[in-house]
Formats: C-alpha cells, sequence, structure tokens
C-alpha cells in the first residue's frame, strides 16, 4: 500500500485537484484507493461526494480516537475501489481536540497502519498551512507530492515542506520521499516557463516529467457538482493519467513539453545591441555577472537588476562571438543552472560556455 500525500502550503495550487484527479485515474487502472481529506476546507470531500451535504462522522472522529467511532462508519463507499475519508469545517478544531495529547502528530499514521492492506493507494489531501494536521499527513505518507503553481509563493512552499520533512526526520525519525509536480502551467505566459525552468534546473530529480497544464475544464470541474465523466474527459485529466503512469513507474503518457524552449530560455541571449543575461533566485540580495569580457572583473558595473518575482537581467553590450562567464550570487561564484554548456579553465576552474 502507498500512501501519497499531497502538500503545499501555498493556496490554490492545485492540491485538491491533483489529488481528486489522481484518485481517480488510479482506480481507472484497476487499483483500490482510498482518498483521505485532511482538509478542513472539505473541497476532496464534496468533490467527490457531492451528495453528501452533511456528514455524520469525518476523519476527526479517528484523529480524536472516539471509542464508539471505527473506521467504516466514517468512510464513504464512491465506487468499488474507490472510498473517501471525508471531512468538513468541523476538523478545523483538531488542533484544540487534541491538544496536549502525546503522539498526536501521529494519529493518521496508526489509522492507516491498522488498515492491514486493502487498499494499493491511500492519497491524501492536505490544507494550505503547516499545523498540526499537515504535520499528521506528512507523518503518515511514505511520499509527498508538491504542486507548484507559477507563482514564487509556490516555489517557496516546497522549500516549507522540505523544512518541515526536516524536522520529521530530526524529531520522530521518519522522512517521506518528496517530488515536485509543475501544476496550472500554461506555456505563454513568461512565468509559467521560467517557474518550470528553475523547477527542473533546482530539483533535477525530484521533478516530474509530466507537467500539469492550465486547463479550463479542470478549472470549471474541480468538484461542484460536475458530473465525473465530464471531468474525466477533459485534456487536463489525461495530464494527470500521465503522472498517474509515472507514479506507477512507466514513464509518462504525456508527450515531453518544450523542454528545449524552456531550457533556453533563460539562458545567454542575443537582444538589442547586446547579450541579455538573467538569473532565477528571490532570495538572493545581489546577482551580478563577470567574464573574459570584463577580465573576470565582477564590478558595481555588471550588477542585474531584479523584478518583483525574483528574476535578475542585465543586457551587456557585447558583439557576437564566444564568451566564458559566471554569475556571482551574493559573493558565491555560481555556473550558469540554464546553460549546460561549460569548460574547465586553468585560471578559473569550471565556467559557463555561449557562443552567440
Ligand atoms: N490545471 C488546472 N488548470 C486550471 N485550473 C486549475 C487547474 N488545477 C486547479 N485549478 C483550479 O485552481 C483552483 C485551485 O485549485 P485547488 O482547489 O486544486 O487548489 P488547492 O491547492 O487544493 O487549494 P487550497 O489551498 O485552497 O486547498 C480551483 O479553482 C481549481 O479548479
Ligand atoms: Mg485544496
Amino acid at each position: 500500500m502507498r500512501r501519497i500525500a499531497i502538500a503545499n502550503q501555498k493556496g490554490g495550487c492545485g492540491k485538491t485537484t491533483t489529488a481528486v484527479s489522481l484518485t481517480l485515474c488510479l482506480k481507472d487502472m484497476g487499483h483500490r484507493v482510498m482518498l483521505v481529506d485532511m482538509d478542513p476546507q472539505g473541497s476532496a470531500t464534496q468533490c467527490l461526494c457531492p451528495d453528501r451535504r452533511s456528514l455524520e462522522h469525518t476523519v476527526l472522529d479517528l484523529l480524536a480516537d472516539s471509542p464508539e467511532t471505527k473506521l467504516s462508519d466514517v468512510v464513504i463507499d464512491v465506487d468499488d475501489g474507490l472510498v473517501v475519508l471525508p471531512s468538513d469545517i468541523v476538523l478545523s478544531t483538531a488542533e484544540q481536540v487534541l491538544a496536549g495529547r502525546p503522539g498526536r502528530e501521529q494519529r493518521l499514521k496508526q489509522i492507516l497502519d491498522n488498515l492491514n492492506g486493502g487498499f494499493d493507494f491511500v492519497i491524501i489531501d492536505s490544507p494550505p498551512n503547516i499545523g498540526l494536521l499537515t504535520f499528521n499527513v506528512l507523518m503518515a505518507a511514505e511520499e509527498v507530492i508538491i504542486p507548484v503553481d507559477p507563482s514564487l509563493f509556490s516555489l517557496q512552499g516546497v522549500a516549507k515542506i522540505t523544512e518541515a520533512l526536516d524536522l520529521l526526520e530530526r524529531v520522530n525519525g521518519h522522512r517521506a520521499i518528496s517530488r515536485v509536480l509543475a501544476t496550472m502551467y500554461d506555456s505563454r505566459t513568461r512565468i509559467s516557463r521560467e517557474l518550470l525552468s528553475t523547477l527542473r534546473t533546482r530539483y533535477p530529480q525530484a521533478c516530474f516529467k509530466t507537467i500539469i497544464r492550465s486547463n479550463i475544464t479542470l478549472k470549471e470541474s474541480t468538484g461542484f457538482g460536475v458530473p465525473i465523466t465530464y471531468y474525466r474527459a477533459s485534456r487536463g485529466f489525461a495530464d494527470y493519467r500521465s503522472l498517474a503512469s509515472e507514479i506507477l513507474g512507466n514513464d509518462p503518457t504525456q508527450k515531453s513539453i518544450e523542454v528545449a524552449t524552456i531550457a533556453n530560455y533563460l539562458a545567454p541571449r542575443r537582444i538589442g545591441g547586446g547579450i541579455l543575461f538573467s538569473y532565477v533566485d528571490a532570495n538572493a540580495q545581489e546577482v551580478l555577472v563577470e567574464g573574459d569580457f570584463n577580465n573576470w572583473d565582477g564590478n558595481q558595473d555588471m550588477l542585474l537588476d531584479v523584478d518583483s518575482k525574483g528574476l535578475w537581467q542585465r543586457v551587456v553590450a557585447l558583439k557576437p562571438g564566444k564568451y566564458s562567464y559566471r554569475y556571482v550570487v551574493d559573493g558565491v561564484q555560481t555556473l550558469d543552472p540554464n546553460n549546460p554548456v561549460t569548460e574547465h579553465t586553468e585560471e578559473h576552474g569550471l565556467v559557463s560556455i555561449i557562443e552567440i
């Protein structure tokens, strides 16, 4: 039984859409799946169980260990091989209900440990913050998918989840393996292309090959009354089928999306009377470029300008030709992560190379 959590503290990055779609795809592929809704917003519950207006029992009864509540009282059978462990707004009282109880961040793990098989996958949706509920989710999961929509807050959310995983490893000795999923990707927008490029550079192993594209049917159909068959027919859903295939260890069914163009997008390129140098880092204080064109003297004239999203850029007046260069990020010499071409030099060690 694989336990996969979907988590990112950034709101609206596609956690619930991913949890629900992945659940449906895995079920369609013949696997037995339980979706655990650990978000008090209850969106995944409403999506898969739209006819349940009020719930007699929720996952909170199990977390609180109410002696009279059994798992079978709480789960909702949605379809053959698909059940939901539902939640509603009352789950937001979990902090108070579980206050002071020892091992309170391990309650969900204990519940899942007692399932004794029965399911091939448990998919866990989580709330947009890092508190007791998310700690329960990360303790219970062996794998975490971090959806990242095109925004820097979402990217920062990856670092936050990683910090939470570090903390749980130190305190409880448990660490789930995390992977990053680009969601709501729109190749027409610069932020989408840049973010994907950053994800692939920063997390080369952990980034799913599948990309979830922005899709209007997915947007319209997350829950709220749209029949699941309509939802399943959408192109957006096909992206989730590709994700499910990748999770099962197969090749993604999606055709590779514009990776070459994206990789080149931030590499130095000719613009106007010079060459545009670009570097992405939302946390850096100062980025400059140095190279053979300025005698490797990264002085203040070579500072890059930053925009509000952490994209650093500068046009350097250079004729077409071959140049070696490097960025200096807060005083640290850094190869260009968006340019795979490097060369070893006697004097300067490893440097990035462009020929324009
Ligand atoms: N690939 C997509 N294309 C277009 N719209 C999308 C896509 N994925 C999700 N959405 C829409 O974006 C919104 C946020 O998605 P979703 O509810 O899945 O995010 P979330 O991370 O679960 O949000 P929250 O943090 O509030 O729980 C929803 O309106 C959803 O329909
Ligand atoms: Mg959600």
